[in-house]
């Protein structure tokens, strides 16, 4: 079996940190997004990876290179143009040949890995499979619509008035049945060959399409309150450990992850949480839910449910939270004597004050 992961796409929504980033290498508990996925599909025994990345392509390149980090080995697929997710599977069709396989969107977070589904697969070999999740709204997803033998017998892509509560996760399962189906469908009101249309058409067809319903934890970790959301999630599952160097004035709570190369000093930190390495903490406190990449300062300082990345640092700010501070960002106390915001912030980015 094979995997077709998807890390094209421009990541509108996660602006602007995908300005400089491609949203599938924005971290979460110090991991980028698309590692998480890397990591389940290895441990669900999928090791030959079609990468489908956007015209150039290069920092997920850098990041991932043939995949032998990962333990798995890495095609690479480039997409000129971000024209739907059956287009992946089109311009995928002589990497995948005549395999099942997984398609695998490169933003999606299963705490608890795809294994379960992929072994589902395995076992009833139907047309095709979907991990479906209850959702109290589902329409900014694809709807399925069950039959009583667990059967999918209609779906529909972000319908106003949904007919279930059942949202089309990003792990698809498929037989070659799906290529036959990628062809038969047009570009949708959003000018992209929808997955969801190909797999209607196999349903239409009479064609053995499945469900495996995920009770576990499911995040496309699309915008900024989802990705903190999913770093929540991925952070409860980390195996704590102290690495880095803590002074005896420092207290560590349960659930804490400190790397080596990081210092800690007059702090107090609650997990769960993870410290980077060369980062350091300084006469601060880190709630629960804090993710703080390498080479961070935090000092003076107050930081929960948050992510930091690389570099970036926190000085006399005592209350930040909720909040996503991009590679070298800086937030810090003004020098001014007068009470005023001294704002340099870029493109697409948000700051919001106390009233
Ligand atoms: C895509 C699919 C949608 C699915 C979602 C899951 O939406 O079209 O059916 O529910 O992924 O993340 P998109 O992220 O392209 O809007």
């Amino acid at each position: 079996m094979k995997a077709l992961v998807l890390a094209g796409g421009t990541g509108s929504r996660l602006r602007p940190f995908s300005h400089t980033t491609p949203k599938q290498l924005v971290p979460v508990a110090n991991k980028p997004v698309l590692f998480h996925g890397l990591e389940s599909l290895r441990a669900a025994g999928i090791t030959d990876i079609g990468l489908i990345v956007n015209a150039s392509g290069t920092a997920i390149r850098t990041a991932v290179g043939d995949g032998s980090a990962f333990g798995v080995e890495v095609t690479y697929i480039p997409q000129d143009e971000p024209r739907g997710l059956a287009h992946c599977v089109m311009i995928a069709r002589d990497f995948l040949a005549d395999d099942d396989f997984v398609m695998y969107l490169g933003d999606n977070v299963f705490a608890e890995g795809i294994a379960g589904p992929v072994a589902q697969f395995q076992t009833e070999r139907p047309a095709a499979q979907l991990v479906l999740v209850k959702i109290a709204d589902p329409s900014e997803y694809g709807v399925a619509e069950l039959d009583s033998s667990g059967r999918i017998v209609g779906l529909q892509e972000k319908p106003a008035r949904p007919r279930s509560d059942l949202a089309v996760t990003g792990a698809y399962l498929f037989s070659p049945q799906i290529h036959d189906a990628v062809r038969r469908i047009r570009p949708s009101r959003r000018n992209e060959l929808e997955i969801t249309d190909a797999v209607q058409w196999l349903v239409e067809q009479g064609r053995d399409v499945r469900a495996h319903i995920c009770t576990g934890y499911w995040k496309d970790s699309g915008n900024v309150t989802d990705l903190l959301d999913c770093n929540r999630a991925l952070l409860e599952k980390l195996t704590p450990g102290v690495r880095g160097t803590v002074d005896p004035l420092t207290q560590i709570g349960a659930s804490v992850v400190i790397e080596a190369g990081a210092t800690v000093t007059a702090s107090r930190i609650d997990g769960p949480a993870i410290i980077g390495s060369g980062t350091a903490v300084k006469n601060s406190y880190i709630g629960p839910y804090t993710a703080i990449g390498s080479g961070c300062l935090v000092e003076d300082a107050g930081v929960e449910d948050s992510i930091m990345l690389d570099r970036s640092s926190i000085r006399g700010v005592r209350s930040v939270k909720g909040s996503l501070i991009g590679r070298e960002a800086d937030v810090r106390q003004g020098r001014q004597e007068v009470r005023v915001h001294h704002l340099v912030v870029g493109d697409d980015s948000l700051v919001e004050v106390p009233a």
